[in-house]
């Protein structure tokens, strides 16, 4: 099964023509993509209904967000099932920056997930430490223990639909990237925790994706781990030039 992904997560960042302008370059350069490698990115919000119908049909769209409730009485929430009735795939679950500065803790991860599982709604999980965790050496303790929490219930997930994203919060928009070493180090620890949860069959078709100042320089040495599955690229997504390099380098 083919575990490549490479995921653009634009932040708030974009106009909705400038959003529509990447599409359109991502389509006029669809030849040189690789084929096995699934392409996703998550635009802002508002645009993603939008961009649902003119987006061209090798890139998959995802949420950068979605609602831990159901429909309802939640004024400025949108739910999975919204979200899929708009034609988009995927919601980011659990990104450091919303854990940092919108509340999501560990248990609205895990409202958001069940919410997406309900709707059909593919999860892409992040996880990361705190550059205090990794001085102190406790990093692995942390992912563990963020998985574990968040996946606690859950027996079994179906690898085209769940996707972990590992983000070092030291290195997302610093410059600062994990070493090859270390991003290689934490992939294979996060495979083998799934495998202790779900058997290492379904691990080893889960992709697991690094984000994290990931680039053109840096993307095929950061891929070629054998547990590293592609990226979860925040500013280098943001023009295709860059983007589409990044895409080429999971493909080799
Ligand atoms: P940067 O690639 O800008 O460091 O951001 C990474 C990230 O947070 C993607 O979700």
């Amino acid at each position: 099964m083919m575990r490549n992904i490479v995921a653009g997560n634009w932040k708030s960042n974009k106009s909705i023509n400038e959003s529509r302008e990447w599409m359109n370059e991502m389509s006029e350069l669809a030849s040189e993509l690789p084929s096995d490698v699934r392409v996703m990115v998550a635009p802002p919000t508002p645009y993603l209904a939008a961009l649902a119908e003119s987006k061209p049909s090798n890139v998959i769209l995802a949420s950068q967000n979605v609602s831990a409730t159901n429909t309802g009485a939640y004024t400025g929430e949108y739910t999975a099932e919204m979200l899929v009735s708009c034609g988009v795939s995927f919601a980011l679950i659990g990104h450091s920056e919303r854990r940092e500065y919108y509340g999501d803790s560990d248990s609205v991860v895990v409202e958001k997930i069940s919410r997406c599982v309900e709707a059909g709604l593919g999860v892409v999980l992040c996880c990361g430490e705190q550059l205090e965790i990794r001085k102190a050496g406790t990093h692995e303790d942390m992912i563990s223990a963020q998985l574990n929490y968040a996946l606690n219930g859950i027996t079994d997930v179906d690898p085209l639909n769940f996707v972990i994203a590992y983000e070092p919060i030291w290195a997302i928009g610093t410059g600062l990237t994990a070493s090859a070493e270390q991003a290689g180090e934490m992939h294979t620890f996060i495979r083998k925790l799934l495998g202790e949860k779900f058997g290492s069959y379904r691990a080893g078709q889960i992709s697991i994706l690094y984000g994290g100042s990931c680039k053109p320089s840096n993307a095929s040495e950061l891929f070629a781990n054998e547990d590293v599955d592609g990226g979860l690229i925040g500013g280098a997504s943001l023009n295709t030039a860059d983007f589409i390099k990044i895409i080429i380098a999971a493909g080799e």
